[in-house]
């Protein structure tokens, strides 16, 4: 299916590994530019370069990826990002948020510090990019925003308080600015909520979860993956798979939706 967004041009953070580089990978075969984000310059540069690689290879007519490392999380970091695509974030078509997730832990342990880094990260610099950009996204009549979240809005994950803290508070932002005027003038905003996908941050989050329980690594991966009705972990391509759809034309009638990929691992109706 053609998605129907050759030429836009997209912004998608945390892109050098992981579901955001998932995401990239999925955009750029459709014939997507990129500005794409990370921390580590070495990392993104390499990510960036087999991405022209792939938009070459899949979309012909070669799609521009343009790295701009930064942290997302802090106002010179967007300013960069912003200004890469050539101007105060208004040429974007498409902006996919990401950052890395907050530490795992117990809450007491957590202090209001703590607290103000994962509503930053995870709640409030997602908001400043959709602030920046919605409005130049409404004028030209095309914009589609896919914020990363996580499973943990819908189900909460114990070790994870600080992510379910955060995600909740932007899943509430969203469900009201989706569907203000922006949404009679093509722009949509959806979160994609990741369950368990195989990248370095699920790996960190094993790792805790068999220090807190005494079990080894693999079985915490198996019994994990046991817990799952698909019996398996989620890649980044199923997941980049899915963004560009949220992305695409064909998606304009879809908005303010908290989307779940997670191997059918929820177990409500709705
Ligand atoms: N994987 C899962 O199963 C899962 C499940 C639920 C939720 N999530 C959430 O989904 C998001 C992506 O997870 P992932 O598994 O793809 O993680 P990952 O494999 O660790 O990749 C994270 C990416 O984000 C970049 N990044 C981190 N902090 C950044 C910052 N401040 N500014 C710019 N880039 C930053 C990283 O590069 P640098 O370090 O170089 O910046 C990397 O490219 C996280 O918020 C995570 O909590 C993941």
């Amino acid at each position: 299916m053609d998605l129907g967004i050759s030429g836009k041009w997209a912004l998608v953070c945390g892109a050098s590994k992981g579901l955001g580089r998932g995401c990239a990978e999925a955009l750029v075969r459709e014939g997507v530019n990129l500005v794409v984000n990370a921390r580590s310059a070495d990392a993104l540069q390499q990510t960036a370069a087999q991405l022209r690689e792939e938009g070459a290879r899949a979309a012909g007519a070669a799609p521009q990826v343009i790295a701009v490392a930064a942290d997302i999380t802090t106002p010179e970091g967007r300013a960069a990002v912003f200004g890469a695509a050539g101007g105060p974030g208004k040429d974007f078509d498409i902006v996919v948020t990401n950052a890395g997730g907050p530490p795992p832990g117990d809450f007491r342990d957590w202090d209001r510090d703590a607290w103000v880094r994962a509503v930053d990260a995870n709640m409030l610099t997602p908001i400043e990019l959709i602030r920046a950009t919605v409005d130049g996204m409404a004028a030209r009549g095309f914009g589609r925003i896919v914020n990363i979240t996580s499973s943990a809005v819908k189900a909460p994950i114990d070790i994870l308080g600080l992510s379910n803290g955060a995600r909740s508070g932007l899943t509430g932002f969203v469900a009201g600015a989706a569907r203000s005027s922006i949404a009679a003038r093509g722009v949509t905003i959806n979160n994609l909520l990741p369950g368990r996908f195989d990248t370095d941050r699920l790996v960190g989050t094993i790792n805790a979860a068999a220090a807190k329980t005494g079990k080894s690594v693999e079985e915490v991966r198996r019994m994990q993956q046991a817990a799952i009705p698909a019996g398996r972990y989620g890649t980044p391509q199923e997941f980049g798979a899915i963004c560009a759809f949220l992305c695409s034309v064909q998606a304009g009638y879809m908005t303010g939706q908290n989307v779940l990929a997670d191997g059918g691992a929820y177990p409500g109706t709705f």
